[in-house]
């Protein structure tokens, strides 16, 4: 059936009263489940929606971050910190309210995970839309006379999105802030400068613990991944604005976002550094660039004072995730693929066992529809 929604009416109603029983079950000071089931059901044939209490909304968005097949990270899901904002529905207001977040989440280096809240779908309009990947992104300008992209390839599109509604682009570093693109209730998408605000943004000089002439370089990454582009789904209702944060864990700079060939593709650079023989494959030099570059992320999070995982720690907290979560008597889930760090996978306890992947709700999921929609593309 088409519909305009990420949930169907008939899904919701299921979902709805699944997850009213998790979080009585889970919360056992909600006491009997039965008044709440009724009072959902009587708003949902009423309204086509309902409002989850203060305590559903942060129970909802912890156990969508348990449920996340993808995430390592998930040992202190019950610690993350739920900031209520789904009374803000226009552009300007989320985007300062982003800003907001950021400066909770940074916390001068001590990052707290964070998601704050907006407007949800509902059935007479979509909830408003953040255009951006992550809240800190840098742009990506196209490639000109046979001349590299500049920035970071993986944001071309948002860069171009950006412009388009008149942004008038950076200084045309390979790290130039992106603007916010958000889209309001029943809004066309504006762009937002974020402040430049160390409050805010918190960047961080990449530098090699021994190498020379790193600083001249001029590499960098910011401090807080936050995810603005997934729905935050919780029992049948969908929040499309839902930024999240946790802290970053080293190889996502140092063996991703700066190494990938498609991303920043640093490894022939850190190589040339180092002084390494890169005519074979052979000699491993890509390997010995990697690890270097892993070694200068550490670092330099680490000489800043902002907080980052290295992946045989996390490796460890997701194991003891495991076991907490059997004591507790729940099943988890997860994608080996992404769990498995992407540089010596086998080195880390992850590595070595299978999981189930079953999906469970509530969950934070792309909604590309919500995404087409917000584009004002056709509906497929
Ligand atoms: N891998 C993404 C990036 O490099 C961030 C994904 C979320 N990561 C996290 N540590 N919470 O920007």
């Amino acid at each position: 059936m088409e519909t305009t929604q990420c949930v169907t009416a008939a899904h919701k109603a299921v979902a709805a009263e699944e997850f009213i029983r998790l979080h009585h079950q889970e919360n056992p000071d909600e006491g009997d489940p039965r008044p709440r089931l009724a009072a959902v059901r009587e708003e949902l044939a009423e309204t086509g929606t309902y409002r989850h209490t203060d305590s559903e909304l942060v129970h909802g968005a912890r156990v969508a971050w348990r449920n996340s097949n993808r995430c390592i990270g998930r040992l202190y899901w019950n610690s993350l910190r739920v900031r209520d904002m789904r009374h803000l529905t226009g552009a300007d207001e989320i985007a300062a309210a982003c800003a907001d977040h950021l400066r909770a989440a940074t916390n001068g280096g001590r990052i707290r995970p964070t998601i704050t809240v907006f407007a949800p779908d509902t059935p007479e309009r979509p909830g408003p839309c953040i255009w951006n990947e992550q809240l800190i992104r840098y742009a990506g300008y196209p490639a000109t006379q046979g001349r590299r992209i500049v920035g970071d390839p993986r944001n071309t599109g948002l860069t171009e999105a950006a412009l388009r509604l008149g942004w008038p682009g950076g200084p045309g570093t390979a790290f130039d802030l992106l603007p916010l693109v958000v889209q309001g209730c029943d809004d066309k998408p504006r762009w937002f400068e974020l402040p430049r605000d160390p409050e805010v943004v918190l960047e961080v000089p990449i530098e090699h613990p021994e190498g020379d002439g790193w600083q001249d370089w001029g590499l960098r990454w910011h401090a807080v991944p936050a995810i603005s582009n997934m729905c935050l789904e919780i029992g049948g209702v969908c929040y499309p604005a839902a930024p999240f944060n946790g802290w970053y864990m080293g190889t996502e700079i140092g063996a991703r976002n700066l190494a990938d060939e498609d991303r920043y593709d640093l490894l022939p650079a850190v190589a040339r550094r180092l002084g390494l023989d890169t005519a074979s494959e052979r000699s491993l030099w890509k390997d010995r660039a990697l690890v270097e570059l892993n070694r200068a992320v550490l670092h330099s999070f680490d000489r800043c004072g902002v907080a980052m995982a290295d992946h045989h720690t996390e490796a460890r907290r997701f194991m003891a995730h495991l076991e907490q979560e059997r004591r507790k008597g729940r099943e988890v889930s997860a994608d080996w693929s992404w769990i498995v760090p992407p540089m010596s996978g086998a080195t880390t306890p992850v590595f070595h066992r299978t999981y189930d992947e079953t999906e469970r709700s509530p969950a934070y999921v792309h909604h590309p529809q919500a995404h087409a929609r917000a584009r004002g593309e056709p509906l497929v």
